[in-house]
Parts: C-alpha cells; structure tokens; sequence
C-alpha cells in the first residue's frame, strides 16, 4: 500500500503541541485560581482585622468626644463645647461630628459650630432608642451614636468616619496578589517549557515519524533522551515500523504470486462485480476478448464478453446473474462461440464462480474461459475418422463401458449411442449381463488385449437391439498410457453377416458348379445317345403300324428315352446350364395355368387354395420353368401331409429397399413379385432346413425322392434373378417364399395351337455339319423323311469344302457347335463369307452357355439343345428357313 492517510496522520502530528499548550494553560489556571484564592483569604482577613481597628477607635474617639459634650452641657460651657467639637470635626477621617438633643435636634453640624438661640437649629434627626451607643455602616462610612450621658441623657454625638484608609487597604492587597499571580504564572510557565522542552521534541519527532510511518516504514529513528515513556512510544513505533514493513513486503510477494499465477493461467479469467461490471481482466482474457484490462474495467461483462451459441447463433444469457442467483459454479452450454473486439469467432468452454467474502457475502463473479477452437477441430476431425470408418467402432475402458462408439457401432447393434456411450460392450454387443470372458463358450478378444497388450480378431455373434442376429468380426487394438498400461482398448466391429451370407451363397453356387460341370459333361454325350435312341425310336414308330408289336416296343423305348431325357434336363436346369426362353409372362397366368394340374398332383385329402392378387404380376420367365418350380414345390408339400392338411399357393408384390436386400440377399433394390407355396405338414428342422438345397439331399426313402426338387427349384430361381427362402419349423407347416424382379415388359398373347400340329418339311437343300455319326445318320432321316435335300459333313473343314461346292443349293447349314477341326462357328463364318444369305441352325449337346462363354454362338443365333426331337427339330428347321 503505497498510499498515504493525511486524515489520520495530522492529529498526529498536532499532538504534542496541543498536549504543551495544554499542560501549560492547565498549570497557569491552577496557579492563578491558588493565588487568587489565597489573596482573596488574605485581604479579607487583613481587612475585618483593620476595620475593627478602625471601629475600636472611632467608637473610643466617639465616646471621649461624648464624655466630654457631656462635662460642657453640664456647665453648660457652650464655647468650650463649641471649640472642642470644632477641634474635633477637624480630625482626619471625621466626615460628619453631629451634636444632638436628645429629641434629634441636631446642636452642631459638620464643621462643629452649634446652633445657638441666634443660630437655632435647623433640623431634626431620628435618633436610635434608648440610651445605647450604636454603630453602623453608611456607604463608605462608619456612622457611631453615642448617648452623652450626666445622670440623665443629655443628647447624642454622632460621628460619620470615612472609611477610605479601609478601601485603599483593600485594594492594595489586591493588587499585590494579581502581581504574584502573574509572576507565578510567568515562573510556573517559564518551568513548564524548560522541563517539558526535550520529551516534547521527541514526541513530536515521534509524532511525525508515525505520520511519515507509510513512507518510513522499515526505518527505526533514534529519540533523543527522554523519559521512559516517550522511549518505549518510540520502541514500539520503531517495532510497528519495521513489522509493517514486514507484512507489507509479504503482501507485495504475495500479491505479485497472485498476479503472476493470474497472468500465467492459460484460461481466460474476468472478474466482476455484483453488478456484471469488469474489474479484472488476465493477459488471456485480453488476447480472447480484443480488450485490454484499462479498457474492459468498469465495462457491463457482455460489452467485452459477447457469446453466442454455435447453432442458433443467438446470444447466450451472461452467466452472471445464473452465479450470483445461485451462488455455484456454473458451466456454458456446449457449442458457445466468443466473439473478439475485431469481430473474431472462438469457441469456448468457460465457467463461472461466486466471488465470495469471509461473511460469506457475493461480492462478484470470476469467469474463466479457454479457446476451444483448435480442440474442437482436432475432435471433429477424429469424430470425422471414427465416423468415415465403415465398421463399427467402439473405445471400451477396462471395465468394459463404452467410451465411444460410432454410428456405423449403433446402426450394428440398432441402439441409440446415448444408450450405448456409458453401458458395457457384453450389454450392448451380447446382451449380457456379465463380461463375455465370464461366461461358458465365449470368448472376447478385449480381454485378450487388455492382458497382452496384443491386437486380437475374433468373429462372433452380436445381437441386434438384444435379438442375436449378426455375425461380426472383431478386431481390438490396445490404447496405452504414458506408462504403457493399456488403459482401453479399440474395438472395430464389422459386420460379416452380409459376407457370410454371401461365402454361404458361393459354397451353394460352386457345389452347383461342380455338380453342375459333371452333369453337363454325362449330359453331352448322353444326350447324343437320347438323340439317336429317340430319333430311331421315333422312325421306328412312324415305320410301323399302330397296334404292331414293334410300335409298342419301339413306344415304350421312347416313353424311357423321354424320362431319360427329363433327367438330363433336370441335371442341367439345377446346374444352369439349360438355354431358357425368356418372355415377359405373368406370374398369376401361370399359377393359374397349372391350377387343375396341380390339383390332380395333390389328391383328394390336400386342399388347395390359390391366392392370387389382381395386379399383372410381369417377371421375365420361362414359364415352363416357373411351372416346374411349382410342380416340385407342390410336391414336397404332398410329401410332407401324408394325412392331407392345406396347401397355399399365393402371389403378390413386394418392394425392396436397402436393408431388406441387405438382409435377405437379394442382388439389387426395387420391386419384386412374390409367390409362395405354404403347408401344414411335418415342417423341417434346423438341420434339415439348411441342406434342403443340396443336390440329393432327400429324407425320402430309397426310389421315392432323388433330392433334385429343390436344388433344381433353386437353380431355375436363381436363373430368374430369384431369391428363395424357407421358413418351416418342426411341426408347423412350410412356406416357401419365391422373389422375381418385377418387369415392366407386356406379356406375350397365348401361342396358336399351331405347335399341336404335325411337324412341316420342305424341298430345300440343307448342308448337316456333326462329327458324331448316329446323330447325323438320324438327323439325314428326319430331314429326307420330311423331304429336304442332305448333304452330310463329318467335321467343320469338310462342312466348310462341301459347302463351297454347293454354295448355290444349300439354303440352310445345320452344324453341331463343338467338333473336331473347325467348330461350328467357325463353319459358320466361312460359309456367311461365300453366301451372306445363308441361314445356320446350330446344335450342341452342350450347356447354352458353355457354348456362349466360349463365343461360338451369339444371341439371336439359332439354337437346338441335345437330345434333339424330330418333331423339333423339323419345326425349328421350317421356322429357321422361313424366317
Ligand atoms: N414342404 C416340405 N415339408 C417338409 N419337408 C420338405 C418340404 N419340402 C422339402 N422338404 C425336405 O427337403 C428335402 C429335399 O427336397 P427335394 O425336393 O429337393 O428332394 P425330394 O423331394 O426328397 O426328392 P425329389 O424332389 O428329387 O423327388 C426333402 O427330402 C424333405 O426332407
Ligand atoms: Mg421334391
């Protein structure tokens, strides 16, 4: 405290020269009251003494001067009497000698001449009673009667003394005392000023150095010597001088500690009245707000400190009034923006405090605030990277609560993050009440990590919104501490449903594959074989005549050859490898188209019902296939209620947003058309609903099921861009649930029954190209029989000779596709090079689209699948050559 106290420090100094002037006028009233009392004492009494001096011998001159009228009236000596009274009323002092008769008649007058009969007395006096003599005081004079006596009364004297002598008596005491008065007063002040001289410099010395104690403090002065008393005064201003100097050195360190920690407080820090007034400002705060402390103090806080919230960009309430109302700490919203002098926008996060005094009074508010900003970004930019990451990923502490978690983790386990941040993983993830580690058959690669410091992977299920349904793969990562403690670990979590669902697709669709390859490569060759066995069968038919023997033989050889070929057909249409006439058919028509059908397949205990929706139901089909589908669907569906119960067939229409195709594997979005086939028979378990498809997987008895339906159902399905699905449980029936793509195509109008009728020949000269000779001899004798011109080649390279030879005959080239030197295409292009109006047939007893991947035929080429009807290929053949 560097300031002074002028108020304090001038009675000080005042002191000692009041207390001298004091000591003084006290000392010189109680001498002049002492002397004043004691010469009033003495002239009193000097002066009752001196009057009863006076009084003895006026009474005495009275009384002779009486006794002597007395002895001249007696003798009546009137000029003796009259001399003596002269003689007398001539005395000094003697202001009045008054003979009198006894009556009052006053015989002499002043100047003691008596009134003689020429000189008759002029006046009369009252005289006193009786014969007493008497004495009185008149003014400054002393008046005594006294009788003159001679056996009887002969009359009074009466004489008037001045008492003047008395009066200057008196007076001259007085004076005498006033002097000694004075010179005591001169003595006593003279002595007062010698002796009090030295303890009154010190004590004002003293004076001034404790009114200069502020300035000197630290100091000690010297007192010059004096009495104890000022000596102590002045040990103990030296002490106080140097004990300030103490405290306040103590409260400058302590100061300047407080000012350097405030400045050195990386925070912004505002203080303010009770009023919201600034009176405090950090080195912080001024770099924040753009305000200095000298311009800030004295400034309504939200002049300097002005808020605003981040998303409403409206200003927030001053956090003044919410302390000083409820005397706590109180913290900003989030999202708070400051915004600087110069216009400057920092986000912050502040909180404000109570300034409380030792009476536990409010006397203002601290706020302290921090720039936000850069933290902020950093946390939008990791919040960024934890959300860009696709998977799923959590920050789990050792007690395995959730830190954080991203939106990819909630939309996982279909939880809000709210719910998520601050509960457990084995809550969230296994909806367990306890750390997976704790219970039987689990494991959790956290712990893993947590005891190893390692990375670990593990793929187990999750539970959706507590449902268990995912398969996830987790992979966990330690965080460490400074010390190397792993404190919490990150776990990403990505969901390998989809992916499993997929890897389980492909082992289906390779196990197809596979199966598929084998039985596309029996079925080339076996359809050969068909070919000719129903080629000549069929010849033989036409050879012979109905009710022969032969023809019978020669029937039953086809109806055999027929199933056969069936088979081969169904072991290509499960394998895919079947060429499917795609039209845009309605779904519905189909269900209806095979209604009576079906009914016959079911028998008489099954009830059919038959749900159709009005909508057109267009999908691209090959309608036999879908019919097919349903035949094999039906049947397992008879199959399985042995006892009757009801069967459902239903169609309908379905759109497929993400998650649903996400869920259920369908290959795109969109809408799709729906048919299902339910029953109330014996249902299947989990083992046997998840081989259903399996090729020759069957519960059937030996001879009554080969375990194709489905797998061929399943392959027709997926050959349409379907998604087959099951659900069945033991006991409860089975529904199938068969998804089309919806086409926007028209359906094609019903075909005339032209198909019905005899199969047409021709005149025209074909070119035939097939390396295996049954087929060819039998193809030549369809074709003769129905009238063309054949010419036969064994492979490609003679085709190619035979038809340069005849290039202007042939109107049509029949070519196997696969044979040795030169394949069919190639044929193909040769001869469209000679003669670009030739038309080709192409035939292969392998798979449509073997023959397509290897680009040997294009689409819109002309097609015939092995084994080879006659009346086929007659009407294909006619078609080909007319088109
Ligand atoms: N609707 C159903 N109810 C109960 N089980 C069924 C049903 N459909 C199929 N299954 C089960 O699936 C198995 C495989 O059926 P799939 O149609 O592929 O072969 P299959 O009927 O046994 O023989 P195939 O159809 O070749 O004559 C059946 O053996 C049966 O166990
Ligand atoms: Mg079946």
């Amino acid at each position: 405290m560097s300031r002074s106290l002028p108020l304090k420090s001038k009675p000080l100094a005042l002191l000692p020269r009041r207390l001298y002037a004091q000591i003084v006028v006290t000392v010189s009233v109680i001498l002049v009251a002492a002397f004043l009392s004691f010469g009033f004492m003495n002239a009193d009494k000097q002066a009752a003494i001196l009057e009863r001096i006076i009084r003895n011998e006026s009474e005495a001159i009275t009384r002779n001067i009486a006794d002597s009228c007395a002895h001249y009236l007696v003798v009546r000596d009137y000029a003796g009497l009259e001399e003596l009274l002269v003689r007398f009323s001539e005395m000094p002092d003697m202001v009045n000698l008054q003979a009198l008769e006894p009556d009052g008649t006053v015989l002499s007058d002043v100047n003691g001449r008596l009134h003689r009969p020429e000189n008759p007395p002029k006046k009369k006096i009252p005289v006193p009673p009786g014969e007493a003599p008497q004495t009185e005081l008149q003014g400054e004079n002393l008046v005594i009667w006294h009788p003159m006596l001679a056996n009887r009364s002969l009359g009074w004297v009466r004489i008037a003394f001045s008492l003047h002598e008395l009066t200057e008596f008196k007076s001259s005491v007085w004076r005498t005392t006033l002097l000694l008065a004075v010179l005591g007063i001169a003595a006593s002040t003279g002595l007062i000023l010698l002796v009090m001289r030295r303890p009154a410099r010190s004590i004002q010395l003293l004076s001034r150095f404790a009114g200069e104690l502020n300035l000197k403090k630290g100091t000690v002065m010297q007192v010059p010597d004096s009495s104890s008393e000022v000596e102590e005064l002045g040990d103990s201003l030296n002490r106080a001088s140097l004990e300030l100097h103490a405290s306040e050195q103590a409260l400058l360190a302590e100061r300047e500690r407080l000012a350097v920690t405030l400045e050195s407080i990386g925070d912004g820090v505002i203080a303010t009245d009770t009023s919201g007034k600034i009176v405090l400002l950090n080195r912080t705060a001024e770099q924040l707000t753009g305000w200095s402390m000298k311009e800030a103090a004295g400034k309504p806080l939200e002049d300097v400190f002005r808020i605003i919230s981040e998303t409403t960009r409206r200003p927030v309430e001053n956090p003044v009034q919410r302390v000083m109302s409820s005397r706590q700490v109180v913290g900003l919203a989030n999202h708070t923006a400051l915004i600087a002098r110069d216009g400057t926008e920092r986000s912050i996060a502040d909180s404000g405090a109570p300034i409380i005094d030792r009476e536990g009074t409010v006397i203002g508010v601290v706020l302290a605030f921090r720039d936000v900003t850069e933290k902020k970004r950093t946390e939008e930019f990791i919040r960024n990277i934890f959300e860009s990451i696709g998977e799923g990923l959590i920050v789990i502490d050792r007690q395995y609560r959730i830190m954080t978690a991203n939106r990819a983790y909630a939309e996982q386990v279909r939880r809000p993050l709210d719910l998520i941040i601050g509960s457990t993983c084995h809550e969230i993830s296994h909806n367990r009440d306890k750390p997976c580690h704790e219970e039987k058959d689990s494991c959790c690669p956290a712990i893993h990590t947590f005891e190893t410091g390692e990375p670990a992977v593990m793929v187990h299920d999750h539970s959706k919104a507590g449902k268990h349904m995912a398969f996830v793969e987790t992979r966990t990562f330690p965080i460490r501490d400074g010390s190397g403690t792993v404190v919490s670990v990150i776990e990403t979590t990505t969901d390998i449903t989809e992916r499993r669902k997929l890897e389980d697709q492909l082992r289906q669709a390779q196990k197809m594959e596979a199966i598929g390859q084998l039985a596309g490569g029996v079925a080339h060759d076996f359809n050969n074989i068909l070919t000719a066995i129903t080629g000549y069968g069929n010849l033989l038919v036409r050879k012979t005549n109905a009710g022969d023997t032969l023809r019978h033989y020669a029937e039953q050889i086809l109806t055999s050859a027929e199933r056969a070929a069936r088979l081969t057909g169904s072991l290509l249409a499960f394998s895919r490898k079947q060429v499917f006439e795609m039209k845009p058919v309605d779904l519905n028509d189909i269900v209806k188209g095979v209604d009576k059908l079906l009914r016959r397949l079911i028998g008489e205990d099954i009830e059919l019902r038959t749900i159709v929706t009005g909508a057109n139901l267009i999908i691209m089909a090959d309608s036999g296939q879908i019919e097919q589908v349903l035949m094999n669907l039906v049947t397992n569906a008879r199959d399985a209620m042995p006892n009757g119960g009801t069967l459902t067939i239903e169609t309908g229409e379905l759109e497929v947003d993400e998650s649903w195709r996400r869920e259920h594997g369908f290959e795109r979005v969109g809408a799709y058309t729906l048919l299902a086939v339910s029953d109330t028979g014996t249902g299947m378990d989990e083992d046997t609903r998840s081989r259903i498809f399996d090729p020759f997987f069957t519960t059937k008895e030996i001879g009554r099921g080969t375990g194709l339906g489905l797998a061929i159902a399943y392959g027709i399905v997926k050959q349409h861009g379907g998604v087959i699905n099951v659900y069945s449980e033991p006991g409860k029936g089975t529904t199938f649930r068969i998804y089309f793509p919806a086409s926007t195509g028209f359906k094609e109008l019903p075909m005339a029954a032209e198909a019905r009728q005899p199969a047409p020949g021709g005149t025209e000269t074909v070119l035939l190209a097939e390396d295996e000779e049954l087929v060819r001899k039998l193809i030549r004798l369809v074709l003769e029989g129905a009238g063309y011109r054949v010419i036969e080649a064994k492979d490609g390279e003679e085709a190619i000779v035979l038809f340069r030879e005849n290039r202007e005959a042939v109107k049509l080239v029949i070519t196997d596709v696969i044979m040795p030197r030169r394949n069919g295409k190639e044929v193909y292009d040769a001869v469209r090079s000679l003669q670009p109006e030739v038309k080709a047939l192409f035939m292969s007893g392998y798979t449509a689209d073997i023959i397509q991947n290897r680009g040997i035929i294009e689409q819109g080429m002309n097609y015939l699948a092995k084994p080879i009807l006659p009346d086929t290929l007659l009407r294909k053949v006619r078609s080909v050559l007319d088109g």
